[in-house]
């Protein structure tokens, strides 16, 4: 396998948390958020480098946690943007230049196993950008500022995407190029790619690996957690 360079984007304010404070450094299980996030990458073996995005505020207290827990994969901690897409850009350009094949995974999913990650690099290694996503359980509607529904899409082609994402770098830094040249904001990396018609592969993610946004997930993520070590 290729050796990977992880971008973790952990920049952001986590407002919908209400903490505040970033939501990354709240404790899951006595451990920052954060930590359980480069962990996982901390510990595969096909990981060369990782590079942390923090905002100005937080990155000599992701430095103090980085030493601390002794990641020494971790080459660069730099300094987000407003929008996350600034935040991964950044990052990207953080990565030495030896590095090839680049994963996003966001500060703030700290559920996803090493077992999940490696399926999905094997699944996705033939493919120049794929994305973890999972079937969508409601059905989801498109609606008006008035509240009255436009559309209903058809569920059976619906996923909700996740991090990771794993992009040839030439191509994932082409699309963010573009994308800042011409002012254009996606939600994720992929996104960026399908505006510049590149194609983007799905691979089928987990339910557990969520995103730690509200006070309910902090809870949700602690009960996985505990269940996983109740089966060691
Ligand atoms: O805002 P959202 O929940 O989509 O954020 C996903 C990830 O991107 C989080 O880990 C967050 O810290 C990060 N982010 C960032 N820079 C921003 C906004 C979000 O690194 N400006």
């Amino acid at each position: 396998m290729a050796k990977y360079g992880i971008v973790i984007p952990a920049a952001g304010q986590g407002k919908r948390m209400g903490a505040g404070y970033n939501k990354q450094f709240l404790a899951l299980m006595g451990e920052p958020i954060l930590v359980h996030t480069v962990r996982i990458f901390q510990e595969s073996n096909v990981v060369s480098e990782i590079v942390i995005v923090g905002s100005n505020d937080d990155i000599s207290v992701i430095d103090d946690l980085v030493h601390h827990h002794k990641f020494d994969k971790v080459s660069a901690i730099c300094k987000g943007g407003v929008q996350r897409q600034d935040s991964v850009r950044a990052g990207v350009q953080a990565l030495s230049p030896t590095i090839q094949r680049v994963v996003v995974h966001d500060g703030a999913r700290p559920l996803l196993t090493l077992e999940e990650f490696h399926r999905f690099l094997g699944a996705a290694e033939k493919f120049p950008s794929a994305i973890m996503a999972i079937p969508v359980k409601d059905t989801i509607k498109q609606v008006l500022a008035t509240g009255e529904v436009s559309l209903t899409l058809p569920r059976e082609y619906l996923r909700a995407v996740q991090t990771p994402q794993v992009f040839d770098r030439g191509i994932l830094e082409e699309a963010h190029y573009r994308a800042v040249s011409e002012g254009y904001y996606g939600t994720d990396d992929a996104s960026l790619l399908e505006w510049i018609g590149y194609p983007v592969q799905v691979i089928e993610g987990s339910q557990e690996n969520i995103k730690v946004t509200t006070p309910e997930d902090l809870w949700l993520a602690e009960r996985i957690l505990a269940q996983r070590l109740a089966r060691l």
